[in-house]
C-alpha cells in the first residue's frame, strides 16, 4: 500500500545526512517489499537512526545474523514467508530486537497476533510521521527498560543456581518495579504470602516451595512488557482493554524464558489465569492439565484480586471473597486447594 510522502516534511540537509553508521544511534532494519513505502521510510528515518533495508523475510533473517540491529519495522504482507511468521522467527532467534509492525491491512486479529508474538508496536498505513517516530522511540525506550529488568531478573537465576534464598533478589527487583507500579509490587507480595502458607499445608517438596515462591513474585512481570500506547487504536479502545491485559501472562513467560530459571517458573507465569473448568487463558487448560504450581498461584492471585483489588469499588469484604472462592471450588479453582486455602485463612 502506497505511503503518501507529500505529508512528510523532511528538510533537505537531513536528506543528505551521512549514510555511515553512527554508533551513538540506534540501528533499524526496514522490512518492506514495496519500493515506494520502503524509500519513504528510509527518507523519514535516516536523520535519526542507522538504517538497513530488505525486501523479504529471508533477507531480513540473513541480515539479522550478520548485523547488530535494535529494532525492525515490519510489513506484514511480504512475498514468500509472511510477516507474522517472520515476527515469530525474529523473537525466537533475536529476542532483544524490538519489532514494530507497519501494515496496510490492519485488523484486530493481526494486531492481537502481533502482540502475542512479541511485537512492541503496531501502526497502520498511511501513517503519520510523528506517530511513527514516537512509536519507534518508545519501543527503543521500552527495550532499554526491559534490559535493566532482565539484568535484575538474573539475580533470581543466580540465587536459584547457588541454591540460595531468593528474597534478596526480590528486594532489588521490587525497588526497580516500585517506581513504575507500587500496587503491583504489593499485590505480588501478598500473593507470595498466601502461596507460602498454602505450600506448607500441601506438603510440597522444598524445591517446589521455592519454585512457587519465585513464580508468585514474578507472576505479573509481563505487565511491564505490555504497553497499550504503542498499539494502534484498533486495540487501544476502552472495550478492548481487558483483551489487551490478557497478554501479560504470555509476555511474562517469554521474559523469563531467556533466563536459566527452571521452566516451572515460566509455566506458573504463563498459566496463572487458567481456570479449573477451562474458561481461563491463555490456553484454556482444564483441571490437571494446568500445572499444579500454576493452579496454586492462580488461586492466591484470584483471591487477592477479589479481596484487595486495585480500586476500592472492586473489593469484596474478606468473608464475601472467601465465600466466592468456596463456591467456585471445582469450577474455577482446584477443589483440593480451596479447602486448604480457606482453612489457612482462618
Ligand atoms: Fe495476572
Amino acid at each position: 500500500m502506497p505511503v503518501d510522502t507529500s505529508q512528510f516534511n523532511v528538510p533537505n540537509e537531513r536528506r543528505q545526512a551521512t549514510r555511515e553508521a553512527d554508533s551513538s544511534r540506534p540501528t533499524i532494519l526496514i522490512v518492506e517489499d514495496e519500493a515506494g513505502p520502503r524509500e519513504a521510510l528510509k527518507l523519514i528515518l535516516r536523520p535519526f537512526y542507522n538504517l538497513h533495508s530488505v525486501d523479504s523475510a529471508e533477507a531480513a533473517l540473513h541480515l539479522l545474523k550478520e548485523q547488530a540491529v535494535d529494532l525492525v519495522t515490519l510489513d506484514l504482507k511480504l512475498p514468500g514467508k509472511q510477516g507474522a511468521e517472520l515476527l515469530q522467527d525474529i523473537k525466537r532467534e533475536h529476542e532483544h530486537v524490538e519489532v514494530v509492525v507497519i501494515t496496510g491491512y490492519g485488523s484486530l486479529k493481526s494486531a492481537m497476533d502481533g502482540l502475542r508474538y512479541g511485537a512492541s508496536g503496531y501502526l497502520l498505513k498511511p501513517f503519520n510521521v510523528t506517530e511513527l517516530i514516537a512509536i519507534i522511540n518508545q519501543s527503543l525506550e521500552k527495550k532499554r527498560r526491559l534490559e535493566v529488568l532482565r539484568d535484575s531478573l538474573r539475580q533470581f537465576e543466580n540465587a536459584w543456581r547457588m541454591r540460595q534464598d531468593t528474597s534478596s533478589a526480590w528486594k532489588t527487583l521490587s525497588a526497580l518495579l516500585e517506581a513504575k507500579d507500587p500496587e503491583l509490587v504489593r499485590h505480588s507480595n501478598r500473593v507470595h504470602g498466601y502461596v507460602t502458607r498454602l505450600a506448607d499445608r500441601l506438603s510440597l517438596t522444598p524445591e517446589e516451595r521455592e519454585l512457587v515462591r519465585i513464580g508468585a513474585w514474578l507472576h505479573d512481570i509481563g505487565k511491564f512488557g505490555v504497553e497499550e500506547r504503542l498499539f494502534s487504536s484498533i486495540i487501544r479502545q476502552a472495550d478492548r482493554e481487558d483483551e489487551f491485559a490478557k497478554f501479560h501472562s504470555e509476555v511474562g513467560a517469554r521474559m523469563v524464558q531467556s533466563l536459566a530459571l527452571p521452566p516451572a517458573v515460566g509455566e506458573i507465569i504463563r498459566h496463572h489465569h487458567e481456570r479449573y473448568d477451562g474458561s481461563g487463558y491463555p490456553d484454556g487448560l482444564k483441571g490437571d492439565e494446568i500445572p499444579y504450581l500454576a493452579r496454586l498461584v492462580g488461586l492466591a492471585n484470584a483471591f487477592d484480586e477479589l479481596s484487595a483489588g486495585r480500586s476500592q469499588n472492586d473489593q469484596l469484604p474478606l468473608e464475601a471473597a472467601k465465600e466466592y472462592v468456596r463456591r467456585q471450588a471445582g469450577i474455577l479453582f482446584d477443589p483440593s486447594m480451596v479447602k486448604q486455602f480457606l482453612k489457612d485463612l482462618r
